[in-house]
Order: structure tokens, then C-alpha cells, then sequence
């Protein structure tokens, strides 16, 4: 366990996390409690937008793997990269989500292990929301074109579902993703979400299981400008 402590400038406080490094079996760090109270009431204003008819898109809509997941998803960069991003502050999660890129967090993460180290030079990300209903998740796979992977979970309480869980076959491991915590990985771990199971729920009740995905790396001048 190692204290986190940095100031805020989103919401001008001064904060402790709580971070737990692990190396085995592969690694990661996670945090939990990870937003604040008024970051999340940010957040749940913008996810409960985005659970209407019509808002969350199939893969075969966004340009997501089809065969992989039948899950729903909205990637933000597209929808708020007019005028050179200039727009992306008209959306809280992308404007919140900016706390990875704090170096206390990064260097925490970078210190996890040498394989980690290069997550302080990311100089591009990529964010998408995901919502997981009955009978939704995501076959294991790696994302071999992302460096480094950060997902933030956020469920409603009480919790109703079952299931949900990110897991890694190929090392007999599993994390049940509890309501607002990160876990920041390498993108070569082969991942995958458990199916979310939960009875007498609309999928646009919003009981269903939220992540917000964030892929980020260091990319060069020329790939920067090349779409994803
Ligand atoms: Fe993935």
C-alpha cells in the first residue's frame, strides 16, 4: 500500500489515495475510492446522459470487435474532437479522467515495474465508455496496439448484478471491479469482463456495470497524427 498525495486542480483540494503495486502476476496498481465525491457526481451526470435510447453504440457501430463483445460504447474522442479537441471540456469524463495523467499517479504506476517506466512519457490517450447489461461481456484479448490500460468501474448501489468481473486466463486471476477503482495495466495482459447477470432491470435503468476505458502511450510526431 503506498499514500498518494497531490493537489487536485480540477477540484482544488488536496487528496490522499490509496494505491496497491502489484507485481504478480503481472503488473498493476490499483486504486480505490479513486474520484472524489464531486468528481463522481460529474461523472454520474454524464454517464446517466449517455444511458438513453440511441447514445450507446454496438461495436459494429463505433468500429469496435464485433465477435469479441456485445456490450455497448460511446467513444469520447470522436464525439468532442472538433476544433483540435477544443470541445473536449464540455465532457466531465474527459475532462476528470485527466487525473491519471498526474505525475504522482503516473510515476506510482511507472514504479510498479520497469516494464511499466515508459507510462511517464504518454503523450496520447483514448477514452471510451462502456456499459455492460444482462448477458453482456468481452471475450479475453490483448489490446496489442495500446502500451498501457486504465479502467475505472462504476456500478449504482445497491449493486444488482452478478458477474462483471475482469479476468486473465492465461494466469488464473480475476478482480471484481468495486464501484469506483482503477486498475492500470500493460497492454499486453490478455484480458477479459466476465458476463454481468441481473433480473427484473431495464438496460436503461442504469443498474448495469460502467467502465470507462482509458488506452494510453507515448506515440511519435508522425503517428500522432494518423487516426485510430
Ligand atoms: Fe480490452
Amino acid at each position: 500500500m503506498q499514500n498518494i498525495l497531490y493537489y487536485n486542480t480540477i477540484t482544488e483540494i488536496m487528496e490522499t489515495l490509496e494505491a496497491i503495486k502489484f507485481t504478480d502476476p503481472f503488473p498493476h496498481l490499483i486504486i480505490k475510492n479513486y474520484y472524489n465525491s464531486k468528481e463522481l457526481e460529474l461523472i454520474w451526470e454524464e454517464l446517466n446522459f449517455y444511458t438513453k435510447p440511441g447514445k450507446l453504440l454496438s461495436a459494429e457501430d463505433f468500429g469496435g470487435v464485433v465477435d469479441a463483445t456485445n456490450s455497448n460504447a460511446i467513444p469520447l474522442d470522436e464525439l468532442y474532437s472538433a476544433k483540435d479537441g477544443k470541445f473536449r471540456n464540455i465532457s466531465n469524463i474527459l475532462t476528470l479522467n485527466r487525473k491519471l495523467f498526474t505525475p504522482e499517479i503516473l510515476n506510482t504506476f511507472a514504479e510498479v515495474h520497469d516494464c511499466c517506466s515508459i507510462a511517464t512519457r504518454c503523450n496520447w490517450d483514448y477514452t471510451k465508455v462502456r456499459y455492460y447489461h444482462n448477458g453482456e461481456s468481452y471475450e479475453p484479448h490483448i489490446d496489442s496496439a495500446m502500451p498501457f490500460l486504465a479502467f475505472s468501474y462504476f456500478y449504482r448501489e445497491p449493486k444488482k448484478f452478478e458477474g462483471g468481473e475482469i479476468y486473465f486466463p492465461k494466469y488464473d486471476y480475476e478482480l471484481t471491479c468495486e464501484n469506483n477503482s482503477i486498475i492500470i495495466l500493460p497492454g499486453w495482459v490478455e484480458h477479459g469482463v466476465r458476463e454481468v447477470k441481473i433480473q427484473n432491470s431495464d438496460y436503461y435503468d442504469g443498474y448495469g456495470r460502467y467502465c470507462i476505458s482509458n488506452f494510453f502511450g507515448s506515440r511519435s510526431r508522425s503517428q500522432l497524427k494518423e487516426p485510430i
